[in-house]
């Protein structure tokens, strides 16, 4: 192949890539490229093959992609375990409240060993919920078992047997695995019936208590009713490895708040996890470009 490289980390300035992608017939792209029917119709009708380096695909206009015939290449399974660590690492991070203790040894708030200093909430005996059981949900669920976890619950688009199994989890609806749930971990794909799912009412079900983790996509949540929820008490706390918009702007608001923990996107971060989703994202765009099964192809 003759390829034509933006050779930075940084993201493709949008402007190089409706320029670069003329005429191409294979398109390796990332999630921060939105790849939307300005850049297709850029492309033009040589664009046989876009493979994207992640499992998530809502940066893909699948409707116009689908429509000119173009096949996807994506890169499920090969993250799931670094992804599901770093969930179970922001959980607790954020129900134990780590970052709050590490900055209270460093600025002198530890005097010393009080009663109810610093104390946050267990897993042992809790209930969990789990907003989309998929790959990685169930690659949490099964990190979390071993902590003592009590009752696993779950939500979807319909009740998937197979993979609660494992679990003993039960299939309720949104309503109630807000209501009933210690720790809610949210790990669907974004899609219209997800985006802003988690809002005002949402939130407003859950108990004082419990504690937010999502690691799938920002705009899932409401984030001006997850910060009222903050400040007001509704919910103990949230851990977000995901926000809207990416990078998070350091005078936001959420990033004031002592009970929420944010990460810069980072679940699938770790050497060896980025380098077989590169590797994968090439053969998926290679076996693409020869007319052959790829490895991992997105059914549209
Ligand atoms: P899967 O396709 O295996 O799982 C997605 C899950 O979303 C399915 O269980 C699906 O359940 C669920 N879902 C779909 N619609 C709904 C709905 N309306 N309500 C609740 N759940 C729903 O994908 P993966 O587990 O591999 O990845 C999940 C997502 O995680 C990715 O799409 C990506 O956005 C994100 N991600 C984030 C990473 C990070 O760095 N933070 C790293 C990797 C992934 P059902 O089909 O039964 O509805
Ligand atoms: C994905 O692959 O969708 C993640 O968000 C990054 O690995």
């Amino acid at each position: 192949c003759r390829v034509q490289q933006w050779d930075s980390d940084e993201p493709v300035p949008r402007a190089e890539l409706l320029a670069g992608v003329a005429g191409k017939r294979g398109l390796l792209c990332l999630l921060s490229d939105r790849i939307d029917r300005e850049v297709l119709e850029a492309a033009g009708p040589s664009l046989k093959v876009i493979s994207t380096m992640s499992v998530g695909f809502d940066h893909l206009a699948l409707d116009d992609i689908k429509k000119r015939g173009i096949r996807v290449g994506y890169t499920p399974d090969v993250l799931t375990d670094a992804t599901a660590e770093l969930t179970m690492a922001l959980l607790l991070a954020t129900c134990r409240r780590l970052p709050e203790a590490v900055e209270q040894v460093k600025n002198g708030g530890w005097t010393t060993w009080k009663p109810l200093w610093m104390c946050g909430y267990g897993l042992s005996d809790s209930t969990v919920g789990i907003i989309g059981l998929g790959r990685i949900g169930q690659a949490v669920a099964r990190r979390l078992k071993p902590f003592g976890v009590k009752k696993f619950l779950y939500t979807g688009s319909r009740p998937r047997p197979e993979s609660a199994a494992e679990f003993e989890a039960e299939f309720v609806p949104l309503t109630r695995l807000a209501e009933e749930s210690d720790f809610i971990v949210v790990t669907c794909a974004l899609t219209p019936a997800t985006q802003g799912m988690c809002n005002k009412d949402f939130f407003g079900r859950m108990k004082k208590t419990s504690v937010f983790i999502n690691t799938s996509r920002g705009a899932v949540v409401n984030q001006e009713d997850l910060y009222n929820a903050l400040v007001h008490g509704q919910i103990a706390a949230a851990g977000l490895d995901v926000t809207t918009p990416e990078p998070l702007p350091t005078d936001h608001p959420l990033l004031s708040l002592k009970n929420c923990v944010i990460l810069p996107h980072v679940g699938s971060a770790t050497y060896a996890t980025r380098s077989t989703m590169a590797v994968l994202a090439a053969e998926n765009l290679l076996a693409g470009l020869r007319g052959e099964p790829m490895p991992h192809e997105l059914l549209l």
